[in-house]
């Protein structure tokens, strides 16, 4: 059964994928080239550092590691001015009321987020108390898909991998997910997210005994 529920940050919980996508496009374009949104995708769920190597592998743009660093830096500094600015309104719709009825489900609740913004977003959303336990980008050693923020999570809450179910709006989160031996529900497109146990296109109207009760009866 399952006893946890984990939560990803970033595009399930507040919509601050666009506003990655926004400081990381202007980055490309600063550096003379552009990328889709289809390559935005791969994007979700990975660390700072290793979406910068990504984007400028495919503008063929090659820098000195000092120089990945500066860049980062400075689309971390266009992003958390988007971030600073966030209030409870950005949080996702049916978020908060699926939160509430955690505790009365007696289900204990984790953020797993491989951002290192992870507790300003919360603060400025009024979210943090909610979660019994935050794992974020500070405390882990390796990206999504590697399932070790999630087993972190769990570690923390003191329940087992399998007693939990992961919220995940990216591929890399979703196979973290798996890779953790955990329950998986997308958020975001069925025909992008494929490998979810199955997909939402938001947490709109679920409440906590509910998506239980679907996990019961799906159990493979
Ligand atoms: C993830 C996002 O949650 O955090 C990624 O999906 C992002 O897009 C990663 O790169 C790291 O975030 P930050 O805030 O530490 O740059
Ligand atoms: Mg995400």
């Amino acid at each position: 059964t399952i006893k946890a529920f984990i939560f990803d940050l970033d595009g399930v919980i507040v919509d601050t994928a666009v506003y990655h996508f926004k400081a990381w496009k202007k980055l490309a374009n600063t550096l003379g080239f552009d990328f889709t949104e289809a390559q935005n995708e791969q994007l979700k769920g990975i660390s700072r550092i290793d979406s910068l190597n990504l984007i400028l592998g495919w503008g063929g743009v090659e820098k000195t590691a000092k120089e990945v660093q500066e860049l980062a830096t400075l689309k971390n500094q266009w992003y958390v001015e988007m971030i600073n600015k966030m209030t409870a309104q950005e949080i996702l719709p049916g978020v908060q009321s699926l939160l509430s009825s955690l505790k009365s489900a007696g289900i204990k609740c984790a953020l797993g987020s491989a951002s290192k913004n992870a507790s300003l977003i919360l603060e400025r959303t009024g979210l943090t108390s909610f979660f019994d336990v935050i794992v974020d980008g500070n405390e882990v050693s390796v990206s999504k898909p590697n399932p070790e923020v999630f087993l972190k999570g769990a570690q923390l809450l003191q329940v087992a991998p399998q007693q939990c179910v992961v919220f995940e709006d990216a591929l890399a989160g979703i196979e973290a997910a798996k890779n953790a031996d955990m329950r998986v529900i997308g958020i975001g497109e069925e025909s992008i997210l494929k490998n979810a146990d199955w997909v939402l296109p938001n947490l709109e109207g679920q409440s906590a005994a509910q998506i239980l009760n679907k996990l019961e009866k799906s159990r493979s």
